[in-house]
């Protein structure tokens, strides 16, 4: 008789507002500077994490497709060790967004894991540790631990345990909207975030500026988001992606994530602020054009991205809850 213990959680992507871009240790994952974001309702990935005795080594599933383990593995032995056991696991796991859009998120992936695999190891972890563990498999994940806006610390310990993420504020406190324009088609990213951001570390001669303005930005937008200050925030979330990318294409040779339907969608944007809208653009490592904004303002930064060549969907979403388990299926 094989034995298995299972368990099933659902986590939402984030978008930092303030970037993450670098480590100050990369084997335990650590980040070079603090990071701010707003958990994402509209992105949400549903995990389960079966250890099964009957397994004679670790299985993936993604939307249905048996999958390469990569870094989770390596993770799974985290937890292993943790609670003591050897047990190999099936993960199976799910995106309620096309995987292929390029906005399938590792944020969201570690986080439902952390919470899936934890309970059916057996443990029982705070929120705290929660967030050191996912941090260990993508260092954006342990912000999705948390809902609303989240502030993951840099921290200053070598071991890592104060560098964890914290909830700054609830999602229902300030009902703010995340607008996602879909650039380029659902073609795949050219270079993973965790490339890039070595890459960065290693040849970009405006890498050091980069690291060197993250402190002040997340002073700026912590005050901006405890005094409700949306055109404060979105100053810093503007200015902390242009300075991420703009350290990313000085790198030799050069990350350029933006395509010419990214430039559409910015100068849209611009138009959207000079014409009075709260609306103010960020991105990640893809083509992609998030728009911060907020409930009055929403639909009509949504259908002014909508209309634009090469924008093959907009997807707009309110502040998502943080990881959490699901009841179980039996
Ligand atoms: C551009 O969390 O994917 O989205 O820790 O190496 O897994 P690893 O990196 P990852 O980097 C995210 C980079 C970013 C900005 C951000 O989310 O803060």
């Amino acid at each position: 008789m094989t034995s298995t213990k299972s368990a099933t959680a659902q986590a939402c992507a984030n978008i930092a507002l303030v970037k993450y871009w670098g480590k100050r240790d990369s084997a335990l994952n650590l980040p070079a500077a603090s990071s701010l974001s707003l958990t994402l309702d509209a992105l949400r990935t549903t995990t389960t994490v079966t250890f099964d005795d009957g397994l004679t080594g670790d299985e993936f599933e993604l939307d249905g497709q048996a999958a390469a383990t990569g870094r989770l593995g390596p993770w799974l032995d985290l937890v292993r060790k943790r609670a003591d056991i050897t047990t190999f696991a099936r993960v199976v796991s799910e995106n309620n967004f096309p995987t292929a859009s390029g906005l399938a998120s590792s944020a969201a992936a570690f986080a439902a894991l952390a919470v899936a695999a934890t309970e059916a190891a057996g443990l029982s972890l705070g929120r705290t540790e929660l967030s050191e563990l996912a941090r260990r498999g993508s260092g954006s994940a342990a912000r999705s631990i948390f809902g609303g806006f989240a502030l993951m610390h840099r921290g200053e310990r070598c071991d890592g345990t104060d560098c964890v993420a914290e909830e700054l504020l609830a999602r229902d406190e300030w009902p703010l909207r995340m607008v996602i324009a879909v650039v380029g088609g659902g073609k795949k990213k050219s270079v993973s975030s965790r490339d890039a951001m070595d890459h960065c570390a290693e040849t970009s001669p405006l890498y050091q500026a980069w690291i060197g303005c993250v402190a002040k930005d997340i002073d700026d937008a912590s005050s901006a988001i405890m005094s409700r200050d949306l055109s404060a925030l979105g100053a810093v979330t503007q200015g902390s992606a242009m300075a991420m990318h703009a350290a990313a294409m000085a790198s030799r040779p050069p990350v350029r994530y933006w395509q010419p339907s990214t430039l559409r969608c910015l100068d849209a944007v611009e138009a959207l602020q000079e014409s009075g809208l709260h609306a103010y653009p960020t991105m990640d490592a893809g083509p992609h054009v998030k728009v911060l904004t907020n409930e009055e303002h929403c639909e009509e930064v949504a259908t002014g991205l909508r209309q634009l060549e090469g924008v093959s969907g907009v997807i707009i979403s309110h502040a998502g809850p943080g990881a959490h388990l699901l009841p179980s299926a039996e």
